[in-house]
């Protein structure tokens, strides 16, 4: 696994309060680049919203964001991706009146390619997620793991350096969710990619991720590799207080 230089992702004892709702709390977080790094806890334990800090969608009440050792948290979540931190929705978000191509060109695009550059990079990573025969279609057109590959293609458009993913599986079946596994791993290693992952498929955080922390109301109950974070009585309590295993962190 490269750090590629030590360039990080992190965030410094942040905190989101929402009216009297501490969404996150004290909160630290590191993601190196180059590693797998998911992000679990049950329903409703602050990840999107932490995520919404990281990239920009949310100003968080107090603490700071620093890319590769910059001071990011003013920034607007344009200026952070064209620094290379790119971020997906829960929930694709695609152009669906514009065909599957096009997608990720207007990623390109908005990364600030020129037009020859959007267009054969986009040509090289609908090779990549395995859609380059589906190019011409309209986005509307495709399959529930088609379009999150898509929306990963057009993630990647932009180069990033780290890639957040909220549920990047969600809605998908057991066959799809392990092919973008693959895919990830695979895009982790070409591009030296820091990869933080919300996922409530636990089967799939412990076996693509190298570390994994674990929010709990807002807070940080653990983080280690999969076998600590298995093994550790707090996130057990967590899980166990809300149900189980299928029933949390749906949100
Ligand atoms: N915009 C908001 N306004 C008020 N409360 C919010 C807002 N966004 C999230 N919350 C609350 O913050 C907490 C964490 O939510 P969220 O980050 O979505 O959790 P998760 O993604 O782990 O399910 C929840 O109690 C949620 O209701
Ligand atoms: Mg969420």
């Amino acid at each position: 696994m490269s750090t590629a230089n030590g360039e990080r992702l992190e965030a410094k004892d942040v905190r989101v309060h929402f009216d009297g709702v501490k969404a996150i709390d004290e909160v630290d977080l590191v993601v190196n680049r180059g590693e797998l790094f998911g992000l679990i806890g049950p329903n409703g334990a602050g990840k999107t919203t932490l995520v919404n800090v990281l990239s920009g969608f949310q100003q968080p009440t107090s603490g700071r964001i620093f890319l590769s050792g910059n001071d990011v948290t003013k920034l607007p979540p344009h200026k952070r991706s064209a620094r290379g931190l790119v971020r997906t929705f829960q929930g694709v978000r695609l152009f669906h009146r514009l065909t599957v191509f096009e997608n990720v060109e207007v990623g390109a695009l908005g990364a600030g390619a020129g037009r020859q550059e959007a267009r054969s990079l986009a040509r090289d990573l609908l090779e990549r997620v395995q859609l380059a025969d589906k190019a011409d279609d309209l986005a509307t057109s495709l399959a529930h793991g088609q379009e999150r590959r898509l929306g990963i293609a057009r993630a990647l458009a932009m180069r990033p350096r780290f890639l957040l993913l909220d549920e990047p599986a969600a809605g998908l079946n057991e066959a799809e969710s392990d092919e973008l596994l693959r895919s990830l791993v695979g895009f982790r290693d070409e591009f030296s990619l820091g990869v933080l992952i919300i996922e409530h498929d636990m089967r799939m955080i412990m076996r693509l991720c190298e570390r994994i922390q674990v929010l709990d109301h807002g807070k940080t109950i653990a983080i280690g590799t999969p076998a600590e974070v298995r093994a550790n009585q707090a996130v057990i309590e967590a899980y166990l207080g809300v149900g189980r295993e299928s029933d949390v962190a749906q949100g």
